[in-house]
């Protein structure tokens, strides 16, 4: 949940590592920090708040250095403050460590190092690395690190750095993500790749175990004490990509550029003729007959897409799936077998729920397919099969293109399938096929059309306590959906209801001018949430109607409706889906909150 970046080179590491931490500030911002070693002294800034709160500490009493680790927080043990920011010192303040992740076990091992007489200023689990390896230390920093390590249980990304050694730097992973970027002269660590982007293409990931070691021209990668080699990979996706682009949040940049990422997606896939090409998917179409069941695991959003997923693989593979949230999944007593085949959707592909979810699925023998949109993320690593969305990287922490590209892999997946089980017929096939790759300009038109309806029901709902969405069948799924967006960024209690449900309970909440949001795009239930919305409506609720452009006799039932291009049942969610996103964007703007980075949350969920 937090940003890593180190440096080791000819330049002032100080600006690097700034310059990274703020591409990875997505990660988590509620305390930031760096240390550098300048001429054998290890000198260090570290504040509470935002990087801008760093950065001004900074100018105002400079340290720079050729050697650094860097560091964007989210709290987890310890409120966020300056004692608890990173980086961490020991007692003589000659090693600093910067940490991802979560130590299990630092309880134990906190207890130990105070009965050997260690002082800690922090409420933090990463003081006890600093700390054991100050105690493992006898002038081999490497060695000092491994033994530290040894002791730790949970998940960590590190990096080292000693006044000691002033020409090393040490980086640790274990399953927290961590890569080296490599240059001419100089060497990088970061948690993810925007934060070196601009000084180097050439990455390499470590992986579970991996201890690097660093110098100004040159690392070695120790596993298990065994030195290992790792391939370097040639970064293609520009700087630009993770930059706004004019716009002025990420999230409204990430909602106009869902045409695109979906076109990206589909294209890729699909050839002219219409057959679906999945390079990452080996499953031959004996071992689909042998699937006799379809667990679909993920969290929040992704999960909303699986919903989608369920419904779609059922139609064409006329399989039995189960859709659940990965951090009840991983707890439950499920049913897996090698006949069992589970889909981990994740945006991030290290999301730690779903990544414990697939490793559960995976020992009980499961095949694990995976949709995630980073390549070489965890997720993607640990699985047999993948479906890479090519969404970009998604900066905002409210997910927009990451989820309609999701949708997109269900939708290829499940037509992939179908086909190769045999149960999709040619034609059908070749009808949605062409209708599917219409939606890029259906989706770009819907975003155009509502932005400014969607400008004004934001004024309309900006001071309310409460919002209803309600819908049925997909239209139920997407509810979800829009219901999480504007509770997550505008902080509005918003909930979705199956529109059949209302009168078991829910109902009750309705009240003169409650604000009701009925999506009502499946035509085959289109009269029964007809009959629903005329429910609320008679309790005094306000009520907006998104349809069809079919459906005109919703005008006379609702207070305003907003009409969308028509498509396949199975598709109108890509097109439902854009105005609440744009809904939640707009409320959110209007009451000034932080958009692309909500109280309480981060981008990439990695600790339980
Ligand atoms: C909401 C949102 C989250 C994520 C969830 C899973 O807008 O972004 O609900 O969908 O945390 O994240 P990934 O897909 O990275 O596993």
């Amino acid at each position: 949940m937090c940003g890593i970046v180190g440096y080791i080179g000819q330049k002032d590491g100080t600006e690097i590592i700034l310059e990274g931490l703020e591409k990875l500030e997505y990660r988590g911002y509620d305390s930031a920090g760096l240390a550098v070693i300048d001429k054998n002294r290890l000198r260090y800034s570290k504040h509470e708040g935002k990087l801008s709160n760093l950065k001004e500490s900074i100018r105002e009493e400079p340290i720079s250095g050729t050697l650094g680790i860097g560091h964007t927080r989210w709290a987890t043990h310890g409120v966020p403050s300056n004692e608890n920011s990173h980086p961490h010192m020991n007692g003589e303040e000659n090693i600093a460590v910067v940490h991802n992740g979560i130590i299990e076990n630092y309880l134990i091992l906190k207890k130990e190092l105070i009965d050997r007489g260690y002082t800690f200023k922090s409420d933090t689990d990463t003081e006890i690395v600093v700390h054991l390896i100050d105690f493992y230390y006898e002038g081999d920093l490497l060695g000092a690190v491994t033994k530290a390590v040894d002791r730790l249980k949970g998940a960590y990304s590190l990096g080292i750095i000693s006044r000691l050694h002033p020409d090393e730097l040490i980086a640790v992973r274990y399953e927290s993500p961590l890569i080296l970027g490599i240059g001419h002269g100089e060497l990088f660590v970061a948690s993810d790749i925007p934060a070196i982007l601009n000084r180097t293409r050439k990455v390499v990931y470590l992986e579970n175990n991996d201890v690097a070691k660093l110098s100004r021209d040159s690392y070695l990668i120790y596993n298990g004490n065994r030195l290992v080699e790792r391939e370097i990979k040639e970064i293609e996706w520009d700087i630009e990509a993770a930059s706004k682009d004019g716009y002025d949040h990420f999230m409204l940049k990430e909602i106009h550029q869902q045409p695109q990422a979906i076109k990206d997606t589909l294209l890729r896939r699909i050839d002219n003729n219409g057959s679906i090409f999945l390079e990452n998917i080996n499953i031959t179409a004996e071992e689909l007959k042998k699937i006799n069941r379809v667990y679909i695991v993920a969290c929040g959003t992704a999960y909303h897409a699986g919903l989608l997923g369920k419904y779609m693989l059922e139609q064409f593979v006329r399989v039995v799936v189960i859709a659940d949230i990965a951090s009840e999944f991983r707890y439950n007593d499920n049913f897996i077998d090698e006949g069992t085949l589970v889909i981990i959707v994740s945006q991030s592909g290290e999301t730690a729920d779903t990544l414990a979810a697939l490793r559960e699925a995976k020992s009980k023998g499961a095949r694990i397919l995976s949709i995630t949109n980073v390549v070489g993320s965890s997720v993607a690593r640990e699985s047999q099969d993948i479906f890479y969305t090519w969404a970009g990287p998604e900066i905002a922490v409210a997910s927009t293109k990451a989820y309609t590209t999701q949708l997109v892999a269900f939708y290829i997946l499940s037509l992939y399938f179908g086909r190769l089980k045999g149960n999709l017929e040619e034609n059908l096939y070749h009808e949605i096929v062409n209708e599917l790759k219409e939606l890029p300009d259906k989706v770009k038109k819907t975003i155009y059309s509502v932005d400014l309806i969607a400008m004004e029901i934001a004024e309309k709902i900006k001071d309310k306590s409460s919002l209803f969405y309600i819908g049925r069948g997909l239209d139920y799924y997407t509810s979800l959906e829009a219901a999480l967006k504007l509770k997550e960024i505008s902080y509005i209690h918003a909930e979705a209801f199956g529109g059949g449900e209302l009168k078991h309970g829910s109902i009750a909440l309705i009240e003169e001018d409650t604000p009701v949001i009925a999506i009502a795009t499946q035509q085959n239930l289109y009269d029964k949430t007809v009959s629903n919305i005329k429910s609320v409506k008679s309790r005094g609720a306000y009520v907006i109607g998104i349809t069809r452009e079919r459906n005109t006799d919703l005008g006379t039932i609702c207070d305003k409706v907003v009409y969308l291009d028509e498509s396949f049942n199975i598709f109108m969610p890509l097109l439902s889906v854009i105005l609440p996103q744009l809904i939640a964007y707009y409320t959110a703007l209007i009451k000034g909150n932080d958009v692309d980075k909500p109280r309480n949350l981060a981008k990439s969920v990695t600790v339980e």
